[in-house]
């Protein structure tokens, strides 16, 4: 134990040492640039899969995958060697509608298998992505065709499920909203695709995914935030407009809290599922790996003025992401007061009454005195388990069950985080109720697929177990996830 919490202690230690991610200061220290490179990406949502419906009907999008070259850290600047979706960092964003059918021809031209999984979308199992438990993986020079028709109008985003270190380290994520028949009305509709790169000083990717060290601690850590595949410098608004922020978290292990200075972000749907609009507990808007919240954000600043947005998540190492730059015109308005309610999805509510219950335990990391022997299933080292046993990896054929759920039956899962360290917890398949935390209730009906889990903290989540089939659920830190936070729930 001595050992462990001395080299935990200078871990810390490192982290506290990490350069500042005020990203003028570290991408500038790192690469020798001077002031004045320039930066892409506001995130304006742009008709990226325009594609018409076809004659019969059904929208049909074509997604490759291959490597690619990025402009990550300015113009005139090296360029990054990344794996990306249609050559781009993130790629294209996919609008789909509401209960309409679509089909997404996806190509593998990488040099190893992968999977697309549809992050939060309540699809058909067969749909899911996750290699060899629910599709076999696409070889390199094959394709797969997805076809599902999303039920929820909300904030989603597609990543792989093969070698996800690397294959999401490395870039391959995108964007996907679905809209709702009726939007709220707002002046600007933003995606912003948050995503921490661990960068080298001529802005490569650094290797070295799946240290063992990290992987039993707070998982791979970058130190370079980008904005939709960008180095933010400034978002340029005008007083008196209304935005809906629609943010991502695609980062394989950060946690971001954002502040946004002299404004009032009002949290509006979680994970694609709406809730109550209400302010987030202590202004900061959490954002865990894989999550996302739509946010309205009323720019009542005053014109010509900056505000910042910073990120102050992890102790002694807040950064600025980037500043919200107003225009010089006056305002032209107070907040306008249409509603922003979004119209809820059509989840099934769990019958709580009736409801039968589960518990999952998160066991082991650092610190989490995980001894003695545990399940294994899967390739690759364990130093974390849920319930005794590890699943390691990204999904494999075979994967036992560590529970079967009964299709139409209501749950109350319990989950309780027994261990030193931040969880973000995945569901495939289904969206869930967050009943409470550590005993307390939660307010705002919130929905989501994926549940922040603070150290020791006690989670219920409930749902309808609707969706057959075998659903994983794994930590979104994916160093967790390759490590044994992962099980498979199946329905039947
Ligand atoms: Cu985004 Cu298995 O998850
Ligand atoms: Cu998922
Ligand atoms: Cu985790």
């Amino acid at each position: 134990m001595a050992v462990i919490e001395r080299s935990l202690m200078k871990y810390r230690d490192k982290l506290r040492r990490a350069p500042r991610l005020s990203r003028r200061k570290v991408v500038t220290g790192l690469l020798g640039l001077g002031a004045g490179w320039t930066i892409g990406g506001i995130g304006r949502i742009h008709a990226d899969t325009s594609a018409p419906p076809g004659a019969s009907g059904l929208r049909h999008i074509r997604l490759t995958a291959a490597q690619a070259k990025a402009s990550m850290v300015g113009r005139g600047q090296p360029q990054t060697a990344v794996w990306a979706y249609d050559g781009r960092i993130p790629g294209p964003i996919l609008r789909l509608r509401q209960g309409e059918p679509v089909r997404i021809t996806v190509e593998n031209r990488l040099d190893e298998d992968t999977t697309v999984h549809w992050h939060g979308i309540r699809l058909p199992n067969a749909m899911d992505g996750v290699p060899g438990l629910t599709q076999p993986p696409m070889r390199p020079g094959e394709s797969f065709v997805y076809e599902f028709t999303p039920p929820d109008a909300g904030t989603f985003w597609y990543h792989p499920h093969a070698n996800s270190l690397q294959q999401l380290g490395r870039g391959l994520a995108g964007g996907l909203i679905v809209e709702e028949a009726e939007p709220v009305p707002v002046d600007r509709d933003l995606l912003w695709m948050l995503t921490d790169w661990r960068l080298t000083g001529d802005a490569q990717i650094a290797s070295g995914f799946g240290n063992g060290m990290e992987a039993a601690m707070a998982g791979r850590i970058g130190n370079t935030v980008t904005l939709n595949g960008a180095v933010p410098d400034d978002e340029p608004v005008q007083a008196g407009e209304r935005i809906r922020l629609r943010l991502v978290n695609s980062s394989l292990a950060r946690i971001m809290a954002l502040r946004f200075e002299g404004h009032r972000p009002i949290v509006v749907a979680l994970d694609g599922q709406p809730c109550d609009p209400h302010e987030p507990e202590g202004g900061r808007v959490m954002i865990g790996p894989a999550m996302r919240v739509d946010i309205i954000l009323d720019m009542q600043g005053e014109p010509g003025r900056r505000y910042r947005i910073v990120d102050d998540f992890y102790d002694g190492l807040a950064y600025r992401l980037t500043s919200l730059a107003y225009g010089d015109e006056p305002s032209r308005r107070l907040a306008p007061d249409t509603p922003i309610r979004l119209p809820r999805n059509p989840l099934p509510e769990p019958d709580l009454a009736q409801a039968e219950r589960q518990e999952l335990v998160l066991q082991g990391g650092m610190m989490g005195g995980m001894g003695g022997m545990m399940g294994m299933s899967g390739m690759g080292r364990a130093v974390w388990a849920i319930n005794g046993t590890s699943m390691t990896g990204d999904g494999h054929a075979g994967m036992p069950p560590l529970r079967v759920l009964k299709q139409g039956s209501s749950y109350i899962i319990t989950l309780r985080n027994e261990t030193a360290w931040w969880h973000p917890m995945h569901l495939h398949g289904l969206s869930f109720r967050v009943l409470t935390r550590n005993g307390q209730a939660v307010p705002h009906h919130q929905w989501a697929d994926t549940v922040m889990m603070a150290p020791r903290e006690v989670v219920e989540i409930a749902f309808v177990a609707d969706n057959p089939g075998d659903w994983m659920l794994h930590c979104h830190v994916t160093d967790h996830q390759t490590a044994g936070l992962m099980t498979v729930l199946r329905i039947a």
